[in-house]
């Protein structure tokens, strides 16, 4: 085990994790994130992405001993709020783009 500090959704989070484990799996099982879907598991659905210091990544095949300590992850749970959505949100509620919404969080 190892101890990993997270800003997630602007929050600081000290998590002891198993280096082995994916960014999914804590951010699902540690902290309760269940936005962050696992679709494929083999990074090609893009169904767990987040947002990491700014870039788009699939935290499915990212292990925790490559995660960054301090690094700023922004899941859908970050983003807008149920009376403040975010433009995105706005966007994707128009133009019914959910579809059957498994990987909308990723997307
Ligand atoms: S679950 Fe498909 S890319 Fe991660």
């Amino acid at each position: 085990m190892i101890s990993k500090t997270l800003v997630v959704n602007g929050m600081t989070k000290t998590l002891l994790v198993n280096p082995e484990d994916s960014l999914a799996d804590v951010l699902r099982g540690q902290l309760l994130l269940t936005s962050v879907k696992v679709g494929c598991g083999t990074g090609q659905c893009g169904a767990c992405n987040v947002i990491i210091d700014g870039k788009l990544v699939r935290t499915c095949t990212l292990k925790m001993k490559r995660v960054q300590d301090n690094a700023a992850v922004i899941t859908l749970e970050g983003i807008g709020t149920p009376e403040h959505l975010h433009p995105l949100q706005m966007a994707w509620m128009y133009h019914g783009g959910a579809q059957c919404g498994f990987c909308t969080p990723g997307f």
